[in-house]
C-alpha cells in the first residue's frame, strides 16, 4: 500500500524543509501545492498567470484548480509508493477530495505531522528565507544559510526571495492559514492520525521528531 504523510503547519512553520529531509529518508517525492505554482508561474503557463494573483495577495488558488493540479501529480508513476504532501491540503473541501483521491490509489492519509510555531517567529524566519530558482531548495540567512552566498548548495542555481514573503503578504497568509486551514488539525485529529511537532527547535531536531513520529504512524 502506498503511504501518504500530509504536513500540516502555518507559512513559515518549516514544512517544505521537513518535507525536503522526509522524501530524502522516505524515498518518497515531496509533493509542494505551492512549488508546482510557482514552477508554473515561471514558465508562464496558463495555470501560473492564473495562480499569481492569488499567490501575490496571500489568498488561496480556488480549490477547483488545486484539486486537479493534486491530483494530476499524484497519478505520475513516481507516486506510486505514496508522496510527502506539503500545502496540500489547506481547506475542508481539499481535504474531503484528497480522501476520495487517495481511495482511489487504494490509499489513505497515514500521518499528519503538524508542526507548530509561534507567529513572531514565522515573520521572522520568512523575511530570511531565500529558495532556489531551479528545484526550491530552501535556506534562510539566520537559521540555515548556504556555503555560499545567493548559490543553491544542491544545484548552484540562484536564491531569491519569495514575492510572498514581503511582510503585508506574510501577515495575510496567516490570517488566511488561521481562518481557513487551521480547522483541518482537529479535523486529522479527531480521525487519530495527527502528530503535534515543536517546530521551534532547530532543523535538525525537529527532524528527529519527525522520525519519531513515523514510529508512532507504524503503531496506528
Ligand atoms: P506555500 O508555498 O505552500 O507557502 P506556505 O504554506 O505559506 O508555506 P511556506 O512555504 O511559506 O513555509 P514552509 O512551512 O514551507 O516553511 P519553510 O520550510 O520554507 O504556498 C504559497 C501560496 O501558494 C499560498 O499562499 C497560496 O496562494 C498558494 N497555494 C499553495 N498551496 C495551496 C493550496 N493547497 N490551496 C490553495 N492555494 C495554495 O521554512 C521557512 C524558513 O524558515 C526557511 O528559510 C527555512 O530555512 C527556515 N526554517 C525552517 N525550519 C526552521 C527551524 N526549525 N528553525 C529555524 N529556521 C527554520
Ligand atoms: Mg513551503
Amino acid at each position: 500500500m502506498p503511504i501518504y504523510i500530509v504536513i500540516l503547519g502555518a507559512p513559515g512553520a518549516g514544512k517544505g524543509t521537513q518535507a525536503e529531509i522526509l522524501s530524502e529518508n522516505m524515498n518518497l517525492p515531496h509533493v509542494s501545492s505551492g512549488d508546482i505554482f510557482r514552477e508554473n508561474i515561471k514558465n508562464e503557463t496558463e495555470l501560473g498567470k492564473h495562480a499569481d494573483s492569488y499567490m501575490n495577495r496571500g489568498e488561496l488558488v480556488p480549490d477547483d484548480v488545486t484539486i486537479a493540479l493534486i491530483r494530476d501529480r499524484l497519478s505520475r508513476p513516481d507516486c506510486k509508493n505514496g508522496a510527502i504532501l506539503d500545502g496540500f491540503p489547506r481547506t475542508p473541501g481539499q481535504a474531503e477530495a484528497l480522501d476520495k483521491m487517495l481511495a482511489e490509489f487504494d490509499g489513505k492519509v497515514d500521518l499528519v505531522p503538524f508542526i507548530l510555531v509561534k507567529d513572531e517567529y514565522l515573520i521572522e524566519r520568512l523575511s530570511s528565507r531565500w529558495t532556489c530558482k531551479d528545484q526550491g531548495h530552501i535556506f534562510n540567512d539566520k537559521f540555515n544559510p548556504p556555503k555560499e552566498e545567493g548559490i543553491c548548495d544542491f544545484d548552484g542555481s540562484e536564491l531569491y526571495q519569495r514575492d510572498d514573503d514581503k511582510p503585508e503578504t506574510v501577515k495575510n497568509r496567516i490570517a488566511v492559514y488561521l481562518e481557513q486551514t487551521s480547522p483541518l488539525i482537529e479535523h486529522y485529529r479527531s480521525t487519530g492520525v495527527l502528530k503535534d511537532i515543536n517546530g521551534a527547535r532547530k532543523i535538525e531536531n525537529v527532524a528527529k521528531e519527525l522520525v519519531l513520529a513515523l514510529q508512532f504512524m507504524e503503531e496506528l
